[in-house]
Formats: structure tokens, sequence, C-alpha cells
């Protein structure tokens, strides 16, 4: 595997594939990796020629109180873990490489109406942030292919909306969560956890599934299902953020004659804001 930091590296390096008519995946990540960016990594060289994964710490889509400098920053043990994968190219820009004009100044996507509503509520700014360094490093690596979790549910329709309106040539495709054994979705923020808060998190996940088959047993009355979730969890040891049924297509809050539905949540724990989603089918 081979690393590079630099735009201009990237652009000879990838060129030269393109030119011998290689598909290129691409995996942008924030690093400190796990079994769930792996999945992704196979993803895409079951789907492409050549794997290019990212690294690369976003500030634009972090809020002032939230865990930039926090966030864990692994570079050794992600890039030996990325070759071992059979990755093909490392791509770890600096911020000066990624936002030469500054952060602020510089051009910001949008992705109206999803973008507000979730995580978006709590965490105001973040896809914009987000689509706009996804637009960025599309623009830079040019993939054929590109892969995200479905972890991020809302991240990962953000991307497809983005994508789609820009005419951006690239095809988006989404991967499975990847959990542990005890139901969690593996996350870089699990490593916040204290062991007694790890052996709270597991809760999230059974809570959500206990919704579930709530709805698959005839219940409809969403609103109450979703105050009956969250008193569970706070009793478990969190804090609420969200816990929200909804159209799988729009992200709007469910309406009772609704059949492909999605519940999508997130709530503290400790240090860590944990999210997990599953979608309903009925
Ligand atoms: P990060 O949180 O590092 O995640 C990188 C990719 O891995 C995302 O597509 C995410 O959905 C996926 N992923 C994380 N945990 C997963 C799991 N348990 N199962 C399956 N996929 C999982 O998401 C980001 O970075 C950033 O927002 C980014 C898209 C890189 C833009 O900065």
């Amino acid at each position: 595997m081979q690393t590079i930091f630099s735009i201009t590296e990237l652009r000879k390096a990838l060129g030269a594939e393109r030119r011998a008519g290689k598909r290129i995946g691409f995996v942008p990540t924030m690093g400190n990796l796990h079994d769930g960016h792996i999945q992704l990594i196979h993803q895409s060289n079951a789907t492409a020629d050549i794997t290019v994964a990212s690294i690369f710490v976003n500030p634009l889509q972090f809020g002032e109180n939230e865990d930039l400098d926090a966030y864990p920053r692994t570079l050794q043990s992600d890039s030996e873990k990325l070759a071992a994968a059979d990755c093909d190219y490392l791509f770890a820009p600096n911020i000066d490489e990624m936002y030469p004009n500054g952060q602020v100044i510089q051009t910001q996507v949008e992705v109206p109406v999803i973008s507000d509503l979730h995580c978006g509520t709590s965490r105001p700014g973040h896809f914009r942030g987000v689509a706009t360094v996804v637009c960025k490093l599309f623009g830079m690596v040019q993939p054929d292919v590109a892969i995200f979790g479905e972890k991020d549910f809302q991240q990962l329709m953000v991307i497809r909306r983005m994508t789609e309106d820009l005419f951006l040539p690239v095809e988006v495709q989404g991967s499975p969560i990847a959990r542990a054994d005890n139901g969690l979705a593996l996350s870089s923020r699990n490593g916040y956890l204290t062991p007694e808060e790890l052996a709270i998190a597991p809760t999230l996940n059974r809570t959500i599934r206990n919704t579930i088959s709530q709805i698959k047993a005839g219940r409809t009355d969403y609103s109450a299902l979703q105050e009956e979730a969250q008193a569970v969890l706070e009793e478990a040891g969190f804090s609420r953020d969200y816990y929200n049924i909804c159209n799988r297509y729009d992200l709007q809050a469910a309406k009772a004659d609704d059949s492909e539905l999605v519940l999508v949540a997130a709530a503290y724990l400790g240090k860590a804001r944990l999210i997990d989603n599953m979608v309903i089918d009925l």
C-alpha cells in the first residue's frame, strides 16, 4: 500500500491507474479504524480494481463543544490494518491540503431538509461539514464508486442526495452495519466508554430491536413507543438525544400507514454519543 499526503501526488498516482483502465473504489474515513471500516475496504476491493482509503478528521463537521481534539488519531495502526486488508492507497491529507483557504471562507455544500433532521438537530452544521468534505474528496480522488456505512444512515442519504443533485459521476454504495456479538454497532467513539459503560452500551441496540418487534406485532402509536424506549435508555444510564421511527426514504416522522420504516437513534453515554439504526421490514 502506498501512503500519500498531497493532492498532487494523489492525482499523479490515480491518473496512471485510471489511464490503465482501472475502476477506482473509495472509502473515506476519519481513521481509528475498526472492523466496520475494514468491511468497507473489502466491499470496495470486491467491486473495484483499486481501493483508495482516506483518513482525515474533518474539523468542519464537528461542533464547538464536540470531540474534535479528543478524536483518536492512530495513523500507524490504521495504515497497518489497511495494508492487511489489501487497500492500495491511503490518502491522509493535512488540514492545509484540505482547506487551503481556511474553513470559513471556502465553498460549502448544503443538502437541505434532510440535513436538519435527527443528527442535524443535535449537531447543527454537521452535515454541511460532511457534504463539503466528501465533495472535496470526490474531486480529489475522482472515484468510480464510493462506499459508506449504513451505520450513519442519515449521512449516507445526505451523500446520495448530494451526488445525485450535483451530477457527480460516482456510484455511492452502502454497506451493512458491523456489530459486536452483543449487538453494539462498532464505532471509533466506543473507545471513549469505560468498562461499566461498555456493558450498558448494547442496551441501545436491544431497545431498538424491542421497539421493532412491537411495531411488527402491530403497534403504530409511534410517539408512545419512542417515549417508552427513551425511558428504558435513561433507566439504563443513557442521556437522551433522539429516538425516531421514520419513513425510510425521507426520514420524516413515520405516519401510521407508512410501511417502509427505519428507526434512527442517538444517545449519550458517559463521554460518548452513540448512534444506531435498523430498517424495519413490515
Ligand atoms: P468515520 O466515522 O470514520 O466512518 C467512515 C465510514 O465507516 C463511514 O461510511 C461510516 O458509516 C462507516 N462505518 C463506521 N462504523 C461502521 C460500522 N459499525 N459498520 C459499517 N460501517 C461503519 O463517517 C465518517 O467517518 C465521516 O463523516 C466521513 C464520511 C469520513 C466524512 O468526514
